[in-house]
């Protein structure tokens, strides 16, 4: 049986992850700070749960002894993220450091520590759930737009380093998609339909993952805006400045 440890894993995307993994003879190590939330997803998968703050270090010190019991890692997502959205002077010091703290400074240690306790098995997939914002900007949360623009850096970088290892690094570029987090931070939900499930994404992970894609953007509305913020950066500035900027 492989073995798939997915941060953030008690809701949203992270929970469509693990059920998508499960549904596929993974076992699953799920990590995350909501306990009520992971006992429930424990009871349906049949799933086992760190619970632990990967805001900060003594958090993330938590997971390794646990893993250290466990199988070997073939497929470590760092999917657990949050964020901080407002007009740009309106949003505390503490909330940007939050959003670091969680979405670029967890995963680079968490693998750091991982990899040197030699934890991954042979073949094994990191994945890291970044953003569409990669490639379109993010006005009104431009820190966010940063660690998830970070986090992709790394990951490519980190790409080539543990080529010979036979360790393959994944980057994952979700649109809205329709969870807590997407419904918390947009200036209105009036077109929430729109947005992809959940299990939807985590289909596109999961056949990603097993082609050992390095970049994953989920859906073809995702990879033309992609595209668009690609080679057309006014054009994107204009319709976030829009869609976002002025709403919020
Ligand atoms: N939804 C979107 O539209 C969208 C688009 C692009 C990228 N993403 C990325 O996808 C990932 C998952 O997002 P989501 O929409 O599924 O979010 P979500 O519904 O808020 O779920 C995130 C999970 O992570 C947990 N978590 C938050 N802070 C944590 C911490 N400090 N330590 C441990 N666990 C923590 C949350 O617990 P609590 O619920 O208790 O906070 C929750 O269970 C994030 O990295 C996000 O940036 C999302």
């Amino acid at each position: 049986m492989k073995h798939a440890v997915i941060t953030g894993a008690a809701h949203g995307i992270g929970k469509a992850l693990a059920h998508r993994f499960a549904q596929e003879g993974y076992a699953i190590t799920g990590v995350d700070i909501d306990a009520a939330g992971a006992a429930r997803v424990e009871r349906e998968l049949n799933a086992r749960f760190v619970i632990t703050d990967l805001r900060s270090d003594t958090g993330i010190a938590r997971v390794l002894p646990k893993l250290i019991q466990g199988k070997p890692i073939d497929v470590l997502i760092h999917n657990a993220g949050i964020n901080a959205v407002g007009r740009f002077p309106d949003i505390s010091i503490e909330n940007h450091e939050r959003v670091i703290a969680v979405n670029f400074y967890a995963p680079m240690l968490l693998t750091a520590a991982l990899l040197k306790a030699d934890l991954f098995a042979k073949g094994a997939s990191i994945v890291f759930i970044s953003s569409l914002s990669h490639y379109t900007s993010y006005p009104g949360a431009a820190t966010y737009a940063a660690t998830k623009s970070g986090l992709a850096s790394y990951a490519r970088s980190l790409s080539i380093a543990l080529a010979p290892q036979n360790i393959h690094v994944t980057t994952v570029f979700p649109g809205p998609t329709r969870t807590a987090h997407a419904r918390r931070h947009s200036p209105h939900n009036t077109r929430e339909e729109k947005r992809m499930p959940p299990e939807k994404l985590a289909h596109h992970v999961f056949r990603g993952v097993q082609k050992k894609k390095h970049l994953i953007v989920p859906g073809a509305t995702n990879r033309m805006v992609a595209l668009l913020g690609k080679w057309c950066p006014p054009l994107m500035a204009y319709a976030m400045r829009k869609i976002i900027l002025e709403k919020l």
